[in-house]
């Protein structure tokens, strides 16, 4: 049995680090673990423009503990109005580093999405030929399409369609949840690719729903049932350079969390690694946690692969019930359970 494992420093292609004191209180655990991630731009106001990342960018890089070498990467929300020449300029500069098309209305601070595709096939144009990575909230939004079909129908109605007229896009189609969407990915060619979360390599929807709701496994896409979780779980260890690391890491208060109207989104990036390592070590494949950790999402962003290592041991590791941020309470991912990995120093 595997006790010890040394892979390259893995790298965080989605997740959320919002902006202000939450921000600066959840950065160091990502960096702490991550040599880079891709920030998504849902804040309110979105990140909608060059100089808007570039101003969001300087504050996270504040937010990380000195003598900690973190890059963030930054995102830009695409609208029905994006100027394809702000974000060609932003991607030039080394600002941007892909872009993200959340249709309207789909997830937390998305009101300001895509209404309707043709109204940025401009733009995808322009990232097709630049070679600008979109990245997709992969879910429909229509009110008669049930909550647990609306990735699946995203499939049909969109993707498609998308990947059939700019067949060179480099596409990540993010955090998949359903064996339709491991399906799909696997028959496209090597310019779509997809993340996959710690959360739905865990979870199926019972963990939502059975025994009361439980609040803090709620997230969007919804976890699905049982077959999804398994089709996901071969994915992710499978090898298979088309499937990488993507936290979705979205911090909520535990009182927004626990609400009437609880928020969507679980927070991740405490013990992310040590969640993802537990999975490739149960399906006995942490021989390819490294490609699917810190080698994939290089190579499908043309990037150089991070130099420093980490090594992963098993042990015993309590994850606390809450953290507190910023004098405030959020519920991380795994809390009050013991995990059997964790980072050695
Ligand atoms: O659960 C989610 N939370 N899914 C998303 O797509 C957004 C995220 C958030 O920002 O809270
Ligand atoms: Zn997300």
């Amino acid at each position: 049995m595997t006790d010890t494992l040394t892979i390259r420093r893995p790298d965080d292609w989605h997740l959320h680090f919002r902006d202000g004191d939450i921000m600066r209180g959840v950065v160091p655990y990502t960096a702490r673990q991550f040599g880079r991630a891709i920030v998504m731009p849902n804040l309110t106001p979105p990140v909608t423009t060059a100089n808007l990342a570039a101003e969001y960018r300087e504050r996270i890089v504040a937010a990380v503990p000195a003598g900690v070498d973190f890059t963030p990467l930054m995102t830009c929300y695409l609208t029905d109005t994006t100027d394809p020449d702000d974000l060609a300029r932003g991607f030039a500069e080394g600002v941007f580093t892909a872009a993200k098309l959340y249709p309207a209305n789909a997830t937390t601070n998305s009101a300001h999405g895509v209404s309707d595709l043709a109204k940025i096939y401009l733009v995808l144009e322009g990232m097709e030929a630049e070679g600008i990575v979109l990245c997709i909230h992969g879910e429909v939004t229509d009110h008669d399409i049930d909550v647990f079909d609306r990735e699946a129908e995203f499939i049909e109605r969109h993707m498609r369609a998308i990947v059939r007229d700019f067949p060179k896009l480099k596409i990540v189609f993010e955090h998949i949840t359903t064996a339709d969407a491991v399906a799909f990915v696997e028959e496209c060619g090597p310019n779509v690719a997809a993340t996959i979360t710690p959360q739905h390599l865990h979870i199926n929807r019972n963990a939502m729903l059975v025994g009361g709701i439980q609040p803090h496994n709620y997230c969007l896409p919804v976890a699905k049932r049982e077959t999804h979780r398994l089709a996901l779980r071969k994915a992710a260890t499978s090898g298979s350079s088309k499937f990488f690391l993507g936290t979705d890491s979205a911090p909520h208060l535990r009182g927004d969390k626990e609400s009437a109207c609880g928020c969507a989104g679980i927070f991740g990036a405490p013990y992310a690694i040590e969640s993802y390592c537990i999975v490739f070590d149960e399906e006995d494949a942490l021989e390819h946690l490294e490609a699917f950790a810190s080698l994939n999402g290089p190579a499908f962003y043309g990037l150089p692969v991070n130099e420093e290592t980490i090594t992963l041991e098993r042990a015993d590791v309590a994850v606390p019930e809450e953290l507190d941020l910023a004098g405030q309470t959020i519920v991380p991912w795994h809390g009050g359970q013991t995990i059997g990995w964790r980072i050695a120093d």
